[in-house]
């Protein structure tokens, strides 16, 4: 089926979807993105995308490219178009097009808003659950605030392909104290030995994942010990779990680290229910 991308206000053939040269989000990656789940056809956690989408213009004042109730109805539109059930919806906006110059462009610019979506193997992700991944720990280069999503990706990139290029599915960040802070796209946690789950604390140095969000309300309505704090790669090493956590991939099991096994080198226990029971707790949309 042919996929269809929605363009600053058109539903376009994805092979013909286009943005300007002078787009600012491709001049200087000048501009934010979100990314949905998609579960039978419906949003998850969506009130806590917008919210953060919000948050990301705000912080880097481009304005919003059209009002809430508006995105919500091209949000479903571009799920419906694409007849995705399980997958993602991806979304950008950018700070315009204008003639490439540093500073903001005229006050009258329009932001730019592109969403596409596109369908998951499903399976696949499961048989990735039910194995567990691994992860190579690098070093976080990242700019100083990387709570705000933007599509300035680069570093992320490079961790990524590092990874991959040593058979890991992610790549934990560690910053010159030798402290994991995330994943190049996901939330990184443990379970330590005395069964606390532990994931960094909210500040400038993560994104604040809404995966992370919802299974923090999942751990706390279930009564687990929960730490927000700081923990080496000498902890991860050490702990019983290890996982990840991203709208895409929801709770994946980590089971190796830098070529250590995790626990018993399977998927955790504590894991292994989070990833069951999330959609229990996520919002899904109507
Ligand atoms: N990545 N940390 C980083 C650096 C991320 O890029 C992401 C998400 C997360 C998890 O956030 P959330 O739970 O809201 O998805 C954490 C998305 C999925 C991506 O870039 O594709």
């Amino acid at each position: 089926m042919s996929r269809i991308a929605y363009v600053n206000g058109r539903y376009v053939p994805h092979g013909q979807a286009k943005v300007a040269v002078e787009d600012r989000g491709y001049q200087f990656a000048d501009g934010v993105y979100e990314v949905c789940e998609v579960r039978g056809g419906r949003m998850i956690d969506e009130s806590r995308h917008m919210a953060r989408l919000d948050r990301s213009l705000k912080e880097l004042r481009i304005a919003r490219p059209m009002s809430p109730r508006a995105l919500a109805v091209v949000l479903r539109e571009t799920i419906r178009r694409n007849r995705v059930r399980d997958g993602i919806i991806y979304l950008q906006v950018t700070r315009g097009v204008a003639k490439r110059d540093f500073p903001f462009p005229a006050e009258n610019t329009r932001p730019s808003l592109v969403v596409t979506a596109r369908s998951n193997d499903l399976d696949r992700l499961e048989q990735v659950a039910a194995e567990g991944v691994s992860v190579v720990t690098v070093p976080d280069i990242r700019w100083k605030r990387v709570d705000i999503k933007s599509v300035a990706l680069l570093p992320n990139v490079l961790a990524k392909q590092t990874a991959r290029e040593q058979g890991a599915r992610e790549a934990w960040l560690v910053d010159a104290k030798g402290r994991i802070t995330e994943g190049s796209s996901s939330s990184a946690w443990i379970v330590s030995r005395d069964g606390k789950l532990i994931t960094h604390p909210l500040g400038e140095d993560i994104l604040p994942g809404i995966t992370r969000s919802v299974v923090i309300d999942m751990i706390k309505a279930q009564g687990l010990p929960f730490e927000e704090r700081i923990f080496t790669v000498e902890e991860a090493f050490q702990a019983r779990e290890a996982f990840i956590t991203s709208a895409s991939q929801v709770v994946l099991p980590v089971v190796r680290i830098d070529g250590h096994s995790v626990g018993n080198g399977a998927p955790g226990l504590i894991t292994t229910a989070l990833r069951r029971d999330y959609h229990r707790y996520a919002e899904i949309a109507v």
